[in-house]
């Protein structure tokens, strides 16, 4: 079934397939957002519908909440679940100490906000995302629209103390217009290639009024799930310092594979 499958895809796939193995009956599921998250609400939706599995899923974008009740998994606010069990989500960049940069989609405050207030953040990606060190991909943060170009102006100052290697901002757009994100704010893409020092980076970005959040999440990834196109998978847990390395049944009939827009 996954024949059709490009070799990336094949990698998301098998990556999400790996991590709903810890989902259980009658947990409260944070669902990230992206398209490796895309594989894992698929992959829940098929074990609601085809094998009876009971949960609350918590959506980190109006995009994963509609494709979420596309295929079944029943959605509730965070409000309403308070506190989850577990989130699953994907990443633009993890480190050996499982430490990311996220924001690609322009979903980081709601990603950060539904990960923090989990038991546990299963993270998914293929092996593009691995880095030495964080920065290479733009570091998104998000910024309210009121005064942003004086925001823009406080994040560039604070930039020339930071331990960094670029120092180019640039504001996300959406064709032609600017990037909003589901709150109604602004992306700002930081061009830092390395970061050295990122928790002082995400202290000093987040002191700048106009910063709501940065991309960084720092101590809050437990495992990370690297899926490859032939099937294998490794599954880093922090906590137990362990690195195993598994495989995953490419050939079950799953009833997933269509067409899923990011
Ligand atoms: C969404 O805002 C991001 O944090 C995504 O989780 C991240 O960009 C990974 O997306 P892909 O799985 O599409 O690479």
């Amino acid at each position: 079934m996954t024949d059709n499958l490009s070799p990336i895809d094949k990698a998301k796939y098998v990556a999400a397939k790996r991590a709903v193995e810890y989902v259980e009956d009658g947990m409260r599921v944070g669902l990230g957002t992206g398209s490796t998250a895309a594989w894992m609400v698929k992959c829940l939706g098929e074990m609601v519908r085809d094998g009876g599995l009971k949960i609350t899923g918590v959506a980190t974008s109006t995009r994963t909440a509609q494709l979420a009740q596309e295929v079944g998994v029943p959605i509730v606010t965070l409000d309403e679940a308070r506190w989850l069990d577990l989130t699953i989500d994907g990443t633009d960049e993890y480190d050996g100490d499982l430490n990311l940069i996220k924001g690609g989609g322009g979903a980081l405050l709601q990603e950060k906000i539904v990960a923090t207030a989990s038991d546990q953040m299963v993270v998914i990606a293929d092996q593009s995302k691995k880095v030495e060190k964080l920065g290479a991909f733009p570091l998104p943060i998000e910024v309210i629209p009121f005064g942003w170009q004086t925001t823009r102006a406080l994040v560039e100052e604070s930039l020339i103390n930071m331990d960094v290697l670029g120092r180019k901002t640039s504001l996300r757009m959406a064709d032609d217009e600017p990037f909003r994100t589901d709150e109604g704010n602004l992306i700002l893409d930081l061009h830092l290639r390395q970061i050295g020092q990122p928790r002082q980076l995400s202290f000093v970005l987040n002191q700048i009024p106009g910063v709501v959040e940065n991309g960084l999440f720092l101590d809050i990834c437990d495992v990370v799930v690297i899926g490859n196109a032939d099937g294998s998978v490794e599954v880093r847990d922090i906590n137990n310092g362990t690195v195993n390395h598994e495989r995953v049944d490419l050939n079950e009939t799953d009833n997933l594979f269509v067409d899923i827009a990011d």
